[in-house]
Formats: C-alpha cells, sequence, structure tokens
C-alpha cells in the first residue's frame, strides 16, 4: 500500500487585480500517494500552474495548508524551501527556463552541482538522462541551438537529474509531436517504477492522461475526479 506524500487541505487562493478579487483556487482539496502519477486536466486560466506553484512552494496559498510527508511546506523558512525543493522537487515548467549561456549538458549538470555531487559524476548522471530524452547528440548545444521541442526534452532531463521524489510537470509535452510525448511520458512512467517517484503532470492531452493512473479535473476552483479510460 502506497503511503501518502502530499496532502493540501482548504487550499485558497485569491489574487488582487487592481480593485478586484480573483479567486482561483477555492477550498481545494488533494492528496497524492507515492509512487503515483497523478494527472491535472482544466481548461485554460482554471488554475493549473497556479496550484502547481503552490505545491512546489514558488508561491503561497492564500489559505490552507500542504503537507509534503506529513510537514507543513509553508511553514517552512526561506531557505529550508530551497532547500526542500532542491532535495526533493524537480519542476518541469509550462515555458522551460534554461540557462541561455549554458550548453544543454550544462544546463542538466546544474541541480546536481547545486546540490554538491562532483562534476564528473554530475556529468555522467546528466548525459544519461539526455540519452533518455533521445538528445545525446546534442548536449553541447545551447538553448538557442535547439528547436522547441529539444528545449523542452533538455528541461524534462534537468527536471528529472537529481532523482527527485515528487516531480511537478506543467505541460511537460505542450511544445511535442505525438512520438516524442509518448516517449516522454514512458519515461515518467519508468522513473515511476525505478525510482518511486511521484508526479503531478498537468496536460491538455486527455490520451496521454489516460495513460496515467489518476486523472483530475480542475474546475471551479476545486479538483474533481475524472473517470479514466485506462485498460479500455
Ligand atoms: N500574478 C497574478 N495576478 C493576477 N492574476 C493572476 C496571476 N497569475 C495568474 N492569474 C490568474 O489566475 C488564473 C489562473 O491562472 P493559471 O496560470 O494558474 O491558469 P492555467 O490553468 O495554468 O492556464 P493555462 O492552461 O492557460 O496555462 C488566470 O485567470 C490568471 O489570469
Ligand atoms: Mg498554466
Amino acid at each position: 500500500m502506497s503511503q501518502q506524500l502530499l496532502m493540501c487541505q482548504g487550499i485558497n487562493k485569491t489574487y488582487i487585480d487592481g480593485d478586484n478579487e480573483v479567486e482561483v483556487l477555492t477550498q481545494l482539496d488533494m492528496s497524492l500517494s507515492s509512487h503515483e502519477l497523478l494527472a491535472v486536466t482544466g481548461r485554460s486560466g482554471s488554475g493549473k500552474s497556479t496550484l502547481l506553484h503552490i505545491l512546489g512552494t514558488l508561491d503561497n496559498p492564500t489559505k490552507g495548508t500542504v503537507l509534503f510527508n506529513g510537514q507543513d511546506i509553508h511553514g517552512f523558512t526561506g531557505a529550508k524551501q530551497a532547500e526542500f525543493r532542491n532535495r526533493h522537487l524537480g519542476f518541469i515548467y509550462q515555458f522551460h527556463h534554461l540557462l541561455a549561456e549554458f550548453s544543454a549538458l550544462e544546463n542538466v549538470m546544474m541541480p546536481l552541482l547545486i546540490a554538491g555531487i562532483g562534476s564528473a559524476k554530475a556529468k555522467q548522471r546528466a548525459l544519461a538522462l539526455i540519452g533518455q530524452v533521445g538528445l545525446k547528440d546534442r548536449a553541447q548545444h545551447k538553448p538557442s541551438q535547439l528547436s522547441g521541442g529539444e528545449r523542452q526534452r533538455i528541461a524534462i532531463a534537468r527536471a528529472l537529474v537529481n532523482r527527485p521524489s515528487l516531480v511537478l510537470a506543467d505541460e511537460p509535452t505542450g511544445n511535442l509531436d505525438s512520438e516524442n510525448s509518448q516517449s516522454i511520458f514512458d519515461l515518467l512512467k519508468e522513473l515511476r517504477d525505478e525510482q518511486g517517484t511521484s508526479f503531478v503532470v498537468v496536460t491538455h492531452d486527455l490520451q496521454l492522461a489516460s495513460r496515467l493512473d489518476r486523472v483530475v479535473n480542475l474546475t471551479a476552483g476545486k479538483i474533481n475526479p475524472v473517470a479514466t479510460l485506462i485498460g479500455v
């Protein structure tokens, strides 16, 4: 039986926009087991990126708590949150944030170097992941020399390289063709099976979503279950 990894209780997120208050998340409850691959769907503007940022301590909820292994991550100091993100989290952003002046390889090595891993070992691990996302012959290229989809795959390798226990992925295959999207989803499943990684994956691709363990929909600020087509 899997353990609970994440537990969100009563999450509210309100943005103040001039004189208007916009409530994006409303009393949202959600949980994620360890080893679980969860797909989050929802229309544009429904709050999916907002939710991922809150789960990853990049933003604070207006109300409510997020427990990671029972710990209230928004109660951590800034330094402890940074350490938490480096040790436990991998982010795949909706718009990749690769560092322009570094090569693909150096971008992927970065989280390992920050975590204090020696450069020879960091290079070996980074190259292995770059191979897994199918870009072995692009390792020395700078982001500007890569296509949008290739950049996205390098950003995915970077998010996974320090073997996080939780990966938050915001439309990880948004820029990819269906063959590459399939292989990224295969890679996520492989990591779950081999390393027990848990994933929250925001996606608009319902067919790919249905290949994950559970699919939910974010509507009216809340998480709602969606019947999956697994095995059908
Ligand atoms: N900093 C902000 N200030 C004010 N409003 C914001 C801010 N960030 C997001 N919003 C609003 O919150 C809502 C949810 O935004 P969010 O980016 O979470 O949506 P999303 O579900 O990720 O959409 P998409 O599928 O287009 O990426 C939107 O209406 C957006 O305009
Ligand atoms: Mg978004």
